[in-house]
């Protein structure tokens, strides 16, 4: 009796850590494929990519922001996205955030609503400049959305506002 119990016990462990193994793999490539993303080219700087300093409320630090082809579509003349509308699927946003002269972190949004990691529409992330995840797709924006659906904001965003 106890050897069956320890035996059901063995085969229930080995289940749950192939599963999490199995998810900490999906993870890891979710937010590869973003990274590969982000370092492709066809994006476009904001202000010129002049170096902007973060705003309060912002955690991030100077920045410089760039689009990709799919969210530059949606910012108006000046480059900006006027106020009440919204990025379409696909769009992708990168702040590089720096320090000193270098880049230090990615922080990014990228406009997905069926992706199983997105958060209110977008799936947020951080990445080191070697690419590995600093805060995982699959965390889905949870500690992001709560300031970035702070007023004012253009759907989710915030930049527009402050800079
Ligand atoms: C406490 C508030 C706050 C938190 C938390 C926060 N952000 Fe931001 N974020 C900002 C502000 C403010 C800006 C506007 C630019 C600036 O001044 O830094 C911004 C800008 C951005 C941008 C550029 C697009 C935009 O919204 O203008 C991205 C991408 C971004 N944040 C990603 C993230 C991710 C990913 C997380 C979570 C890991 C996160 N942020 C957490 C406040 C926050």
């Amino acid at each position: 009796m106890k050897k069956k119990i320890i035996a059901i016990g063995l085969i229930v462990t080995s289940i749950v850590t192939i599963q999490s193994c199995k998810k900490d793999k999906a993870d890891k490539d979710a937010d590869k494929e973003l990274y590969s993303e982000i370092t492709a080219g066809g994006y476009s700087y904001y202000q010129n990519g002049t170096l902007l300093s973060g705003v309060s409320p912002s955690p991030h630090g100077s920045f410089k922001l760039r689009f990709n082809a799919t969210a530059s579509a949606a910012l108006d003349s000046t480059g900006e996205l006027p106020t009440g509308s919204s990025f379409s699927t696909g769009s992708i946003i990168v702040k590089e955030i720096f320090s000193g002269s270098s880049i230090n972190l990615y922080a990014v949004m990228k406009k997905d609503p069926s992706n199983g990691n997105a958060g209110s529409g977008w799936v947020w992330a951080e990445f080191k400049t070697d690419g590995s995840a600093a805060f995982s797709t699959s965390k889905k924006g949870d500690g992001c959305i709560s300031c970035h659906s702070g007023s004012p904001n253009r759907d989710l965003t915030k930049t527009f506002d402050l800079h």
